[in-house]
């Protein structure tokens, strides 16, 4: 297992009330923008075809929003001990807490999904057998501060 740290300046300065242009070619993952000390957005676009291909998971301490905005994509949890696949539907946000990685099921880098997640977190990245054994064992809970009434 490894770690890594996200910390400011963890996405691009951009002008404020104009379109953003993502950079063009197989970005696996670029941060467009953010709220210092609350979020960041970025775009998501693994190179991997199927679940076999995905040698590592990664968990955040916080959670991870996914929304699919073109081609297809399918996320790889660790869940319950076990992986569980979870193919994203278009315009249908998940939010993520799991450890999970992504495949393009029809070629690299032909999905493309919206992520937003916070501009400052830490994540463990590990192999797919590493959680599925230890997740309950060694893993903290996700950090999520939600209101039930929404406010
Ligand atoms: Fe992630």
């Amino acid at each position: 297992m490894r770690t890594a740290q996200t910390r400011h300046p963890s996405f691009p300065i951009v002008k404020f009330d104009e379109p953003i242009s993502p950079k063009d070619g197989d970005e696996v993952w670029q941060a467009l923008c953010g709220d210092r000390d609350r979020w960041r957005a970025g775009l998501y676009s693994p190179a991997q075809t199927s679940a076999v291909q995905i040698m590592e998971l990664e968990q955040h301490d916080c959670p991870e929003l996914f929304c699919l905005l073109e081609g297809r994509m399918t996320l790889v949890l660790a869940r319950n001990r076990r992986i569980e696949k979870l193919e994203l539907q278009p315009k249908i946000p998940v939010l993520v807490s799991a450890p999970h990685a992504g495949f393009c099921p029809d070629g690299p880098h032909t999905g493309r999904a919206l992520v937003i997640e916070r501009d400052s977190f830490d994540t463990k990245y590990a192999t797919p057998g590493e959680f599925t054994t230890n997740q309950t064992l060694d893993f903290e809970p996700v950090d999520v501060k939600t209101d039930p009434e929404g406010n």
